[in-house]
Formats: structure tokens, C-alpha cells, sequence
């Protein structure tokens, strides 16, 4: 089952369109807490190396990184059953909204308020990982309040606006992990580093 479940993986990360809709999921009160379906992003990012980027297509693209569609699920999980009684229970789910055609109702977690703008795109493009303000995710069985790795605080984000980052080519120097595969980039950390970029203080890029 490891082995068919790793070839699909594949096939399917070669084959399904990245033209797939995200759709938005919904922000909560901290406190009460139940996910519709036990997601792992231990087995799908960690194990079987399936790239944030991959199901998060909008972070390089748009502000939001997006949640995936059922489809992208659907994608393997109509192969994909499960090894055990657990794992095949939480993967019927997964394919009974995809036949009732339903949206997974995920509950957002990290939620900045609306009067902050912030974009995935622009921290994507210049270089920086997912890792640098999510942690590795590949490591988090179940994403909560707990295991976010940063309050989202205006301090958060003020203090690495105000860190030289060194540069290389015009983008964040290394050692940095590839968001698409979260995995080292060869020799990143033998770049020499040739500048630095700094984020912006002002009030009005953050609060417009
Ligand atoms: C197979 C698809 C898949 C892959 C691969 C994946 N994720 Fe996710 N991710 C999800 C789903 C579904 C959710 C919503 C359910 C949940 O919170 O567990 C989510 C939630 C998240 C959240 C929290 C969203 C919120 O509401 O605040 C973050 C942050 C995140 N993922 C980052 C990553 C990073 C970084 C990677 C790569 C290391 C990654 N994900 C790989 C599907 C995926
Ligand atoms: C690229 C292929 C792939 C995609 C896309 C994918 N999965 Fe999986 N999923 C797997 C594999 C492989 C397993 C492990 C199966 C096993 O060990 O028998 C798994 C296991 C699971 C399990 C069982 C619990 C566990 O962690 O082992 C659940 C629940 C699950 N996936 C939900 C989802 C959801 C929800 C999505 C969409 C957001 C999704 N999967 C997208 C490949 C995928
Ligand atoms: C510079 C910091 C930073 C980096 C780098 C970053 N994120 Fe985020 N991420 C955030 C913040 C801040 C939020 C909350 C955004 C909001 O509420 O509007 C967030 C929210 C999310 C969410 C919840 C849904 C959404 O889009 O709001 C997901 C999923 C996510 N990030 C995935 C990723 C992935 C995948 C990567 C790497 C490709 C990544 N992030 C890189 C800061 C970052
Ligand atoms: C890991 C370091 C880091 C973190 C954390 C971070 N930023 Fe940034 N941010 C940068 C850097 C560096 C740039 C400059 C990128 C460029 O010039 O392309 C930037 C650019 C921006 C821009 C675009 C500025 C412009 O000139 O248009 C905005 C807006 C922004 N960040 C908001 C935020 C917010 C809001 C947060 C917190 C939720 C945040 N950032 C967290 C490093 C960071
Ligand atoms: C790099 C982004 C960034 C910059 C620059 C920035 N802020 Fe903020 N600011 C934030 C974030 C993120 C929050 C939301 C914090 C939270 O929800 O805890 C925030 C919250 C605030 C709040 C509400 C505080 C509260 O407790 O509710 C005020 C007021 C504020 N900022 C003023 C300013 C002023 C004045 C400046 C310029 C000196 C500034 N900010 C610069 C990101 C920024």
C-alpha cells in the first residue's frame, strides 16, 4: 500500500491541473476546536513529500495561500483508501463530500485583521520559505492554535522588517528550503551573499 500510495503521488503531482480553485475557509473564535476530517500534514507534506505549494497554489501568486479544493484531495484519495481501519474511516470522508460535492468546511486559523495588509506573494517572490513565519509544517500532525509557530503580532512582523536579510541575485541568500518540496536546496548555503533587503517601517504599508 506504501508503495502504490507513493506512485500515485507522484502521477498525480505530475498530472492534476494547478488550475484548481481554492476555496476560502472560515475564520473562528479561538477555543473550540474540531477540524471536519483529521488532516495530517505529517503523511502529506512529511512522508510522502506532497509540496505546500502544491495544494497552497495561491502563496506565490495572490495574498492568500488558499486551502485546497476537495478535488485536489479527490485526486488521490479515489485511489488512495487508506492502510488502516483510522486512516480508511478519515479517507471515506474525504470522498463523501467529494460525491455529495461539497465544500470541506475547514476552519481558518491564522487570521490577521482586515485592517492589515499582508500578501504571500510579494514575501514568496522575494525569497523566503514557508518555514520562516509557518515553522515546519511538515512536521505539524494537526495544525491549530497550538501549533502556530507566530502570534501574527505587528511585532512579528515589524522586527523582520527591520533585519537586513542577505541577498543573492536579488533574492533572500540561503540556507533556505525549497517551498515547493520543503526540501534543502543544494548548495544554497554556499551562495555569497552579494546585498541585503530590508521591509518598509512606514505605518502606510502595513495599514493603508
Ligand atoms: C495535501 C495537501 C496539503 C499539503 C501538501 C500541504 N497542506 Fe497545508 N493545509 C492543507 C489543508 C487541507 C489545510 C486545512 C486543514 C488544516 O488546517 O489542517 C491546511 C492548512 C495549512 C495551514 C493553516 C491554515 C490556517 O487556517 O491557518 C498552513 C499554515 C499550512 N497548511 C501550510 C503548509 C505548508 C507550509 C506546507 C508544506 C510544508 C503545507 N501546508 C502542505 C493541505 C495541504
Ligand atoms: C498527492 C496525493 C495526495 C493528496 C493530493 C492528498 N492525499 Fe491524503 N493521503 C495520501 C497518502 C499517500 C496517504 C497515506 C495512505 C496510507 O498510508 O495508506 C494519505 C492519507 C490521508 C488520510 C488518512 C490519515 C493519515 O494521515 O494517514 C486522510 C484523512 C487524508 N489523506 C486526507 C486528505 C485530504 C483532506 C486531502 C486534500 C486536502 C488529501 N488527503 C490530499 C495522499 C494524498
Ligand atoms: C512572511 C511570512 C509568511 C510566509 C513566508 C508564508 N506565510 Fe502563510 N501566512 C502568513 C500570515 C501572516 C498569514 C495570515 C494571513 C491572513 O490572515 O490574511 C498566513 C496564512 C497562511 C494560510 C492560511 C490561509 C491563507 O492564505 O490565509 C496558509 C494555508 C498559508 N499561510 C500557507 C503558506 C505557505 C504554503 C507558504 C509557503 C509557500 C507560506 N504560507 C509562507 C505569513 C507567511
Ligand atoms: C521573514 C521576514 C518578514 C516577515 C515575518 C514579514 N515580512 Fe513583510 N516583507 C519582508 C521583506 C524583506 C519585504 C520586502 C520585499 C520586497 O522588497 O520585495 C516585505 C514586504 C512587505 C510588504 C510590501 C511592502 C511594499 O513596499 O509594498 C508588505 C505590505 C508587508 N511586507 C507586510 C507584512 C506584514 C503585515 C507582515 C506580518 C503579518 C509581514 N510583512 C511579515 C519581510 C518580512
Ligand atoms: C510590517 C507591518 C506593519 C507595520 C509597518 C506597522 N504595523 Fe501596525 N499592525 C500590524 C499588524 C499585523 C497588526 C495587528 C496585530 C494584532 O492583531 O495583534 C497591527 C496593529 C496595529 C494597531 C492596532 C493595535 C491593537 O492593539 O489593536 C495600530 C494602532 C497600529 N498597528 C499602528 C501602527 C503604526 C502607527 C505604525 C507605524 C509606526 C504601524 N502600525 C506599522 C502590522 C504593521
Amino acid at each position: 500500500m506504501k508503495r502504490q500510495g507513493q506512485n500515485i503521488v507522484r502521477k498525480v503531482m505530475l498530472f492534476l491541473s494547478a488550475a484548481m480553485l481554492a476555496v476560502p475557509s472560515m475564520a473562528l473564535a479561538e477555543g473550540d476546536f474540531t477540524q471536519p476530517i483529521k488532516f495530517s500534514h505529517v503523511t502529506h507534506a512529511g512522508k510522502n513529500e506532497v509540496p505546500c505549494e502544491f495544494c497552497h497554489i495561491y502563496a506565490r501568486r495572490s495574498i492568500n495561500s488558499g486551502i485546497p479544493p476537495v478535488r485536489t484531495c479527490f485526486g488521490c484519495h479515489s485511489v488512495v483508501k487508506g492502510t488502516t481501519e483510522a486512516q480508511q474511516q478519515e479517507i471515506a470522508k474525504v470522498v463523501g463530500y467529494w460525491d455529495r460535492q461539497e465544500v470541506i468546511p475547514w476552519k481558518k486559523i491564522h487570521d490577521i485583521p482586515d485592517f492589515v495588509e499582508f500578501s504571500h506573494k510579494r514575501h514568496i517572490q522575494i525569497g523566503f520559505d514557508c518555514t520562516q513565519c509557518h515553522g515546519d509544517m511538515s512536521k505539524v500532525e494537526e495544525v491549530s492554535f497550538a501549533t502556530m509557530k507566530q502570534p501574527l503580532s505587528m511585532g512579528f512582523c515589524v522586527s523582520c522588517h527591520m533585519e537586513k536579510h542577505p541577498t543573492a541575485n536579488g533574492k533572500i541568500a540561503g540556507p533556505v528550503r525549497k517551498t515547493r518540496g520543503a526540501l534543502p536546496i543544494d548548495n544554497a548555503a554556499s551562495v555569497q551573499p552579494d546585498g541585503n533587503i530590508s521591509g518598509s517601517k512606514d505605518c502606510f504599508i502595513c495599514h493603508k
